[in-house]
């Protein structure tokens, strides 16, 4: 791998019985915009440029660390979110396709104040406070998690008000316009069902419910935004698909209005919204 040109064939080369092409090319053309801060078409104008010893030594550990079936976020420390490059590692979830899409959804909104539950990289919380003016805050039971959430906000120049809070152990939170959460649902018996590199690499903080009830955190946020929500205030919760009816109805008991439910771009049922009269 001297030249830049060998880059592509060499990923090809050593991934191609355990992965489909075009996931193999996407993770070349992202591993060299990381190194070399080179794009596509840099790479076929530049191929003949040649490669220091220590930087072919990164594309061979990368592609190591891909054969292990590590998420390529977490193998470049970083992740792409509502136009915003954010930082990731071990302690946070890698944010999805489908928080962007609720995102969306909250921003067709008008509010001045917002609150996330269980901010991981801050991703949620971040791209509100990158697209409005209103005042957001954030809370994680994790202060490692915190920790990249509140590097990603300065990164990108916006002011968050982070807490550490453990959601089960808080009678009250502050009054705001909006709540949003992407909670974990997880239950820990379907672990065994569940993608090698979700299970072997994303925080299980994030994503299992181990009382078996994976409706826990939506209980307990749901309530918790009865008595914090300003008047006509928003909950807005990520959901699987799976229990939409299940959140429904708990939405309704606890007295919320005019729920919503919107699907994502696979056609399932993701996202909620529920109004606080
Ligand atoms: C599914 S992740 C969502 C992360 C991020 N909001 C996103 O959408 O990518 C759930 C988050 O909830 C946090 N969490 C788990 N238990 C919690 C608790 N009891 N109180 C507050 N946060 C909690 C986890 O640390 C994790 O960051």
């Amino acid at each position: 791998m001297e030249k830049v040109g060998n880059i592509l064939t060499y990923f090809k080369t050593a991934l191609a019985n355990q992965f489909d092409e075009q996931e193999i090319y996407s993770w070349a053309y992202l591993s060299i915009n990381h190194i070399l801060g080179f794009s596509k078409s840099d790479c076929i104008l530049r191929r003949n440029e040649p490669l220091t010893e220590e930087t072919q030594n990164q594309f061979l550990q990368i592609v190591e660390e891909l054969k292990s079936e590590k998420p390529i976020q977490y193998i470049l420390r970083v992740a792409d979110f509502y136009g915003l490059t954010l930082k990731v590692n071990e302690n946070v979830l890698i944010p999805r396709p489908e928080t962007e899409e609720l995102v969306h959804w909250i921003l067709q909104n008008k509010f001045a104040s917002a609150l996330d539950i269980g901010t991981g990289s801050g991703c949620i919380a971040i791209s509100l406070a990158k697209n409005t003016a209103a005042s957001i805050s954030a809370i994680d039971v994790s202060n490692k998690a915190l920790k990249v959430a509140e590097e990603n906000a300065k990164s990108n120049g916006v002011v968050i008000n982070f807490f550490q809070k453990n959601i089960f152990k808080t009678t009250s939170l502050e009054k705001v316009d909006i709540i949003v959460s992407n909670p974990p649902y997880v239950l820990d018996e379907e672990k065994s069902q569940m993608q090698k590199n979700v299970v072997a690499f994303e925080p299980h903080l994030a994503l299992f419910v181990s009382n078996n009830n994976p409706l826990f955190f939506y209980e307990k946020i749901g309530q918790l935004a009865t008595k914090s929500l300003n008047c006509s205030g928003k909950l807005f919760f990520e959901i699987n698909e799976q229990y939409a009816q299940e959140i429904t109805t708990l939405l309704t008991d606890f007295g919320f209005v005019n729920i919503e439910l919107k699907k994502d771009i696979n056609d399932k049922d993701r996202m909620i919204k529920a109004v606080w009269k």
